[in-house]
């Protein structure tokens, strides 16, 4: 009989303790350790300052640069741009041998939010957002 109360035990603890990392992480943003940003640099802290994207905005032309060295091993994969109402625009991607720096054209007179990403082969997805 205590053999079988053991056995209940067990499986009611691993049970439980499988269960709780689900209801930790239903309290969690959805967004954590998915979508890095400057204020919120999550796991990649201290690396935060090579992977947000540098935004400057000329007229209609957006121009994106993400101060990160590229080689092979370990480069800047892409930038995106989504306006408000998460308008897909426009996305760039390099190779290694690339410079991460990208032109987008901005639909004319458009005024509102500009998220800009920046993905890492490494360090993941990063984002800027600015309004304009
Ligand atoms: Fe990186």
């Amino acid at each position: 009989m205590q053999r079988r109360n053991l056995a209940k035990t067990a499986l009611l603890t691993a049970t439980a303790a499988a269960l709780l990392p689900v209801a930790a992480k239903a309290d969690m943003d959805a967004n954590e350790n998915v979508i890095f940003t400057a204020d919120d640099p999550g796991h990649w802290k201290g690396v935060e300052a090579l992977h947000v994207p540098v935004v400057t905005v000329s007229g209609s032309t957006l121009t994106v640069k993400t101060p990160h060295p590229m080689s092979e091993p370990h480069y800047i994969v892409s930038h995106s741009i989504v306006l408000a109402d998460g308008k897909f625009l426009d996305r760039k991607t390099f190779t290694y041998k690339d410079t991460p720096v990208s032109t987008h054209m901005l639909p004319a007179g458009y005024t509102g939010p500009v998220t800009v990403t920046s993905t890492c082969n490494l360090h993941d997805f990063w984002v800027k957002s600015i309004s304009v």
